[in-house]
C-alpha cells in the first residue's frame, strides 16, 4: 500500500497535479471505501484494480471530484460530474451570508441563479429548516445533475430549468453565483478547469449585473471574482440596494457582495 501511494504520487506529480500526494491518499480512500486516515490503517491489504483507473483519470488531469464523483460541501456530499461546476470552498461563504441575512425569517423565498449542481440552493434548504428554495439554471445537464443530487439529499428544493427572468418573480433572497471569468482569463487557468469544467458555468461578463437589474427581492447575494468585488459592490449600489457589503472568503479574498432593498 505504502509503495503503491508512493508510485502514485510520482505519477500524479509527473502529470502537474498540484497536491499529489493528498490525491494519491483520496484516491485511495476512495477505493478502499474509507477515510484519508483510514488509508494508513489498512496498509496490509491488497490494492483494488480499480485504483488503477481512478488514478489514470486523474493523471489527465481530470477534476478529483469528478473522479471521485462526489464532493462536500458545508454539511452536505453531492455528486459531481462534468455536467456542472464543482463546488468551491469560497462559495461556501456565500451560504454562510445567506444564512445570516436570513436569521429572524422563519419562512424565506429563497430563488438560487445558476445553481449548477445545486450547492448553494441545497445548502440554504439544509441549513434553514423553514427557507422555501427554487434554483433555476440555463443548462439541462446542470439541472439534470441538481435533480439526481435533490433526491440524493432528500430535501424540499424547487429545480427549474431557464434564465435570469425567473428572479423578478418576487423573493426574500436572491443568491447567484454567476459566470464571471474573462475569455482573457479563461485561456490561463488550470487544465482541470478549461479541458473538464463546463465553459458557460465559468466564461460570462455582466451577468451580476442583468441579475442585480430584474431582481424583486429584499436581499441579493453574489459570488464575484476577487478583482471585480468592488465593482459589483459599486453596481449593486447604484441600481439603489443599501447597505452594500462586501465579505471575504476563505482565504481573505474579497468575494461575496450582498445588498438589501430600502
Ligand atoms: C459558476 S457556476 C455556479 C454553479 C453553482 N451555483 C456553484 O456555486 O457551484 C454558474 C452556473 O450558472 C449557470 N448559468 C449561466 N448563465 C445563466 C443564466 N443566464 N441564467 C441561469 N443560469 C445561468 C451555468 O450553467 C452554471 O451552472
Amino acid at each position: 500500500m505504502r509503495e503503491a501511494l508512493r508510485l502514485a504520487e510520482r505519477q500524479l506529480a509527473d502529470a502537474g497535479v498540484d497536491a499529489p500526494r493528498v490525491d494519491a491518499e483520496l484516491l485511495l480512500a476512495h477505493v478502499l471505501g474509507t477515510s484519508r486516515s483510514g488509508v494508513y490503517a489498512q496498509a496490509e491489504r491488497e490494492v483494488p484494480g480499480t485504483w488503477q483507473v481512478l488514478l489514470g483519470r486523474r493523471c489527465r488531469r481530470e477534476p478529483l471530484a469528478y473522479v471521485l464523483g462526489e464532493w462536500g460541501f458545508r454539511r452536505l456530499v453531492l455528486k459531481t460530474d462534468a455536467r456542472a461546476l464543482v463546488p468551491r470552498p469560497e462559495t461556501e461563504v456565500v451560504v454562510e451570508r445567506c444564512l445570516e441575512l436570513l436569521r429572524g425569517d422563519p419562512a424565506p423565498r429563497v430563488l438560487d441563479v445558476g445553481t449548477g449542481t445545486g450547492a448553494i440552493a441545497f445548502a440554504i434548504a439544509d441549513e434553514h429548516a423553514g427557507a422555501h428554495v427554487t434554483a433555476v439554471d440555463t443548462s439541462s445537464a446542470a439541472v439534470e445533475l441538481a435533480r439526481e443530487n435533490v433526491e440524493r439529499l432528500g430535501l424540499d428544493v424547487e429545480l427549474r430549468s431557464g434564465g435570469i427572468d425567473i428572479a423578478g418573480e418576487g423573493w426574500d433572497l436572491v443568491v447567484s453565483n454567476p459566470p464571471y471569468v474573462t475569455l482573457g482569463e479563461w485561456n490561463t487557468l488550470q487544465p482541470e478547469i478549461t479541458e473538464w469544467e463546463p465553459r458557460d458555468a465559468l466564461v460570462g461578463v455582466g451577468v451580476h449585473e442583468r441579475i442585480a437589474r430584474v431582481a424583486k427581492t429584499r436581499f441579493l447575494v453574489f459570488e464575484t471574482h476577487e478583482c471585480q468585488a468592488d465593482d459589483v459592490a459599486g453596481m449593486v449600489a447604484s441600481l439603489g440596494y443599501v447597505d452594500v457589503a462586501i465579505t471575504p472568503d476563505l482565504a481573505g479574498k474579497p468575494r461575496v457582495v450582498e445588498g438589501r432593498r430600502a
